[in-house]
C-alpha cells in the first residue's frame, strides 16, 4: 500500500482568469458593472437573469416592449443579423440602462455549415481539427448575430442507449477534456469580443450521461470519487481554457437535481474552481424540479436555483415570479441578486456587447458555407471516418472497376446526413454520397437503388431493386444506419440494431454474392455484429454533415485514408450496457481460460465448472470493437518504446517515445495512444487510462519517432478526500488502440 499522498488541491482552487484582458481592464470593467447594478431595479435585474424564447410572447409588440422595459437579458432561437439588431437597438437605445441582450444558440456542430455530430468530431481525435472546425461555426453564426452557444456539450457517455450520446464526445474522460479545450478555444478564440467569435458554455453541469437506464433526464448516481474523477474533468478543462459560461442539467444527480444543486454548482465550479463566468439554467430545468419532488412551488425552485448559483433562468419564470417575495421574507439578499447580474453583465463585457453591440448585416453572405468552410467540413468528416473491417483489402475500391451499386436509406438523406441537433443547416445545402460518387464516377457508373425509404422502413419492396443494381454491378456500397431524428435529446433506444429491414435488405444484397462495402452513418454505435458477417468492408461514419457525401466518395476511391479511431466502445448487444474500457477490474477478472460459452456448456454441469469470473455466458466481456480502434488502408507498426526514465518523482514527468513505421502502401494518419494503469490505489484504479496521444500523418515506408510527455501530476486523481499522486508502480501501453500496444512499467517515488 502506498504511503505517501500528495494533496493536490490547491492546484485546483482558484486559478480563474480570463487570458485576454489586463487586470486594468478587468478592474475598469467590474467597476462598469457596479456602476450599472448600483441603478438596477430589481425588475430589471431579474430581466437580465432571464432568458426567452421569442414564442413566449405575445408577438413582435409584446417582445420589443418587454426589452424596452429591461425585462428581457437574453433571448434563444432566435437567429438572422437584421432581425436581432432590430431587438438590439430596442435594448440599447430604448431601455432605460441600454444593456444590450445576449443571443444565445444551439450551434453545436456547425451553423449552416454542418461539422460531424461531436462523437464524430471525436472519432477524428484530433483537436486542431476540432477547434477549426468549431471556429468555423462561430464565424457563422456570429454573422447571423449570434452571441453564445449551447455547445460545448461534454458529458461523458458510457450508455449508447442514450440519444445524446450524439452530442458528446464519447466515453472518454481525458479524450473529451482535450476536445473540450479544443471547442471552447474554437468557439471563443483568444478574444471573444472578435466579431466572429462567441461565448462557448460548457454543458450539463452535471453527470447529464450518467442517467439510468439510457433514458433521457434520468438520475443519475455517481459517486462522488467517478464524479470527480471521471465526469468532471472535461468540464474542469473547459473552466480552464476559459469557457465563459455553464449551463446546470436537467438530471437528478444523487438526489439533488443539478440545477439546485449546491454541491455541484457552488462548491465545485465556484469555490474550489473559482469560475466567475455565467451558469445558465437548462430549458425550465428550475422549474422541473418540481416535478422532480425538490421543490414545491416555483418560489421555492427559485430559492434552491438561486442558492445553488444559477446566474440566469432559460425559459421558466420562478425568478421573475418568486424573487421578490423571497426577498421579503429574507431567504435572499440583494448581494446574491447583485453577484448574479454581475456575472451575467461581466460575460456581456467580456464578448464586447457594450462597445459593438449590432452585427454587420454584410458578413452573413460573405460567411455562410464559403469554400474555406466547406473544405473544412469535409476534413472533419474525413477524419470522422472509422474503419471498422476491410476483408481482402476491398477497400478503396478499385480504380479498374466498371460500376458501383450505391444502395440504403443513407445513401441519399441530405437532412439525415446532417444529424441531431442541428437547427440553421439545410439540407439543400448537403452533398450526399450518391450526389458526390455520381459526380466523380459518372451517372452511368453508379446504379442507384434505395432498397428502404428511410432507416426504420419495414417492408421489402424495394429489395427487388436493389438486387437488381448491385446484380450489374461490381460491388455494392450500402449506405445504412439510422436517420437524424434516432438520436438526440430524448431520442433514446432499448434497441441497438439497424431499425427496420436493414439488416435484410443486407442480406438480400451478399446474397448476390457481389463484394459488400457497408457504410453506417449513426448518432450512436449501433450492434454491428451481422454487418460485420455479411459485408466484406464497414466504415462507420457517424452523421457526418454537409460535406460527408465528397469526404465518403474520396474515402471509398483512395483518395483520402481512413483515420479515425472510436471514441466509444463498441458492443455486440445492448444487453453489455454499460462497457467501457477503462472499467475497474474485479477481485475475479474474465479471461479466456475460464469463460465457457453458452452453446459448449454441458447439460446439467456444476455450478464451478464454468469459470468463477467476471463475464456473460452468451457475450463473453469482450467489446465488438474497443475503444480507439480504427483500420487504415496503410498498415503501422510500432517498436522501441522507451522510457526517458523508469522512475519520477512525485513532481516530475516521463518522456514515452516510440518508433511508428508506415509499413504498407498508402500515406496514412495514425493516433498513437498512451494508456497507463495505476496498479495499486488508496481507492481501486481502472484498468486502464488513456493519458495521451498523437496523431500523425506518415508516407508508406517512413518512420517517426513519437514522444509523449506525462507529468506526475497528469495521474493524480480523487481518492475519497484529497486529489493524490500516488507513488507506486504503474504499466503503460503505447499503441493503436486501447486492447493493445507495447508495454513497460514504470513507478513514481
Ligand atoms: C435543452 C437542451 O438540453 C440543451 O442542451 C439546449 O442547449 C437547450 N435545450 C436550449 O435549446
Amino acid at each position: 500500500m502506498k504511503k505517501a499522498y500528495l494533496l493536490l488541491l490547491a492546484l485546483f482552487l482558484f486559478s480563474c482568469s480570463q487570458p485576454n484582458r489586463s487586470s486594468k481592464e478587468e478592474a475598469e470593467i467590474e467597476g462598469r458593472i457596479r456602476k450599472l447594478i448600483s441603478q438596477m431595479t430589481l425588475e430589471e435585474k431579474l430581466g437580465q437573469m432571464s432568458q426567452f424564447d421569442p414564442g413566449q410572447f405575445r408577438g413582435d409588440q409584446d417582445l420589443k416592449q418587454a426589452i424596452k422595459d429591461g425585462k428581457v437579458g437574453s433571448i434563444l432561437n432566435l437567429v438572422g443579423a437584421k432581425r436581432i439588431n432590430e431587438l438590439q437597438k430596442v435594448a440599447v437605445e430604448e431601455s432605460r440602462l441600454g444593456i444590450p441582450i445576449i443571443i444565445g444558440r444551439d450551434v453545436i456542430h456547425g451553423f449552416r455549415t454542418i461539422m460531424p455530430i461531436p462523437l464524430g468530431m471525436a472519432a477524428a481525435w484530433n483537436p486542431e481539427l476540432t477547434e477549426k472546425a468549431m471556429a468555423v461555426a462561430a464565424k457563422e453564426a456570429a454573422s447571423e448575430g449570434v452571441h453564445w452557444t449551447f455547445a460545448p456539450m461534454i458529458d461523458i457517455s458510457r450508455d449508447p442507449r442514450w440519444g445524446r450520446i450524439a452530442e458528446s464526445c464519447g466515453e472518454d474522460t481525458y479524450l473529451a477534456s482535450r476536445l473540450a479545450v479544443a471547442m471552447v478555444k474554437g468557439f471563443q478564440g483568444d478574444d471573444p469580443s472578435n466579431v466572429d467569435r462567441i461565448a462557448a458554455c460548457a454543458k450539463h453541469f452535471v453527470g447529464y450521461g450518467a442517467a439510468e437506464g439510457g433514458r433521457d433526464y434520468n438520475t443519475a448516481y455517481i459517486p462522488e470519487t467517478q464524479l470527480r474523477n471521471d465526469y468532471l474533468p472535461p468540464f474542469k478543462a473547459a473552466k480552464e481554457a476559459g469557457v465563459l459560461t455553464f449551463m446546470s442539467g436537467f438530471n437528478d444527480l444523487n438526489g439533488v437535481p443539478v440545477s439546485g444543486n449546491e454541491f455541484t454548482l457552488k462548491t465545485i465550479l465556484r469555490n474550489e474552481w473559482g469560475f466567475n463566468g455565467m451558469v445558465v439554467s437548462d430549458w425550465a430545468s428550475i422549474y422541473e424540479m418540481i416535478a422532480h419532488g425538490y421543490a414545491a412551488d416555483p418560489k421555492e425552485a427559485a430559492e434552491k436555483a438561486l442558492r445553488a448559483g444559477v446566474d440566469m433562468e432559460m425559459t421558466s419564470n420562478c425568478y421573475v415570479s418568486g424573487v421578490q417575495q423571497l426577498l421579503d421574507e429574507g431567504k435572499l439578499n440583494m448581494q446574491t441578486i447583485d453577484r448574479y447580474v454581475a456575472n451575467i453583465l461581466r460575460v456581456k463585457f467580456q464578448l464586447g456587447l457594450f462597445e459593438h453591440p449590432y452585427t454587420d448585416e454584410t458578413r452573413a453572405e460573405k460567411t455562410i458555407l464559403c469554400p474555406e468552410h466547406l473544405e473544412v467540413a469535409k476534413e472533419a468528416a474525413s477524419e470522422s471516418f472509422v474503419l471498422l473491417q476491410n476483408n481482402h483489402q476491398i477497400l478503396p475500391l478499385s480504380s479498374n472497376m466498371k460500376s458501383v451499386a450505391v444502395i440504403g436509406p443513407l445513401a441519399d438523406a441530405p437532412h439525415d446526413q446532417m444529424g441531431t441537433w442541428v437547427f440553421d443547416g439545410k439540407k439543400e445545402n448537403t452533398v450526399t454520397p450518391l450526389v458526390a460518387l455520381r459526380q466523380k464516377l459518372g451517372e452511368q457508373r453508379v446504379n442507384f437503388a434505395k432498397g428502404l425509404a428511410v432507416s426504420r422502413t419495414r417492408t421489402t419492396e424495394g429489395f427487388a431493386e436493389a438486387i437488381q443494381a448491385a446484380r450489374k454491378s461490381d460491388v455494392a456500397l450500402l449506405f445504412l444506419g439510422e436517420e437524424s431524428i434516432l438520436s438526440g435529446e430524448a431520442h433514446c433506444l432499448a434497441n441497438l440494431d439497424l431499425q427496420g429491414a436493414q439488416n435484410d435488405l443486407l442480406d438480400a444484397v451478399a446474397a448476390t454474392g457481389k463484394p459488400v462495402v457497408a457504410v453506417i452513418m449513426a448518432g450512436r454505435p449501433l450492434t454491428i455484429g451481422h454487418v460485420l458477417e455479411k459485408a466484406d468492408a464497414v466504415l462507420y461514419a457517424w452523421a457526418p454533415g454537409t460535406m460527408g457525401g465528397p469526404a465518403l466518395a474520396e474515402m471509398l476511391l483512395g483518395e483520402t485514408v481512413p483515420s479515425g479511431k472510436t471514441p466509444v466502445t463498441f458492443l455486440k448487444t445492448v444487453g453489455e450496457v454499460p462497457l467501457y474500457y477503462n472499467h475497474k477490474n474485479t477481485g475475479r477478472p474474465a479471461d479466456y481460460s475460464n469463460w465457457t460459452y453458452l452453446d459448449d456448456i454441458p447439460v446439467e454441469a456444476g455450478q464451478v465448472s464454468l469459470g468463477n469470473t467476471s463475464h456473460y455466458l452468451d457475450a463473453g466481456f469482450e467489446p465488438l470493437f474497443p475503444f480507439g480502434f480504427g483500420l487504415s488502408y496503410t498498415s503501422f507498426a510500432y517498436s522501441d518504446l522507451r522510457l526517458s526514465t523508469g522512475s519520477m518523482p512525485v513532481d516530475g514527468s516521463i518522456d514515452f517515445s516510440v518508433t511508428i513505421e508506415n509499413t504498407g502502401k498508402y500515406k496514412g494518419s495514425e493516433v498513437v495512444q498512451l494508456y497507463i494503469r495505476d496498479r495499486v490505489g488508496s481507492i481501486t484504479r481502472p484498468v486502464k487510462e488513456l493519458k495521451g496521444f498523437k496523431k500523425i500523418s506518415l508516407e508508406p515506408g517512413e518512420k517517426q519517432q513519437v514522444t509523449i510527455r506525462l507529468n506526475a501530476n497528469d495521474l493524480a486523481f480523487f481518492n475519497g478526500t484529497n486529489y493524490v499522486v500516488e507513488p507506486g508502480w504503474f504499466d503503460v501501453w503505447v499503441g493503436p488502440h486501447s486492447n493493445e500496444g507495447l508495454h513497460a512499467e514504470f513507478s513514481i517515488r
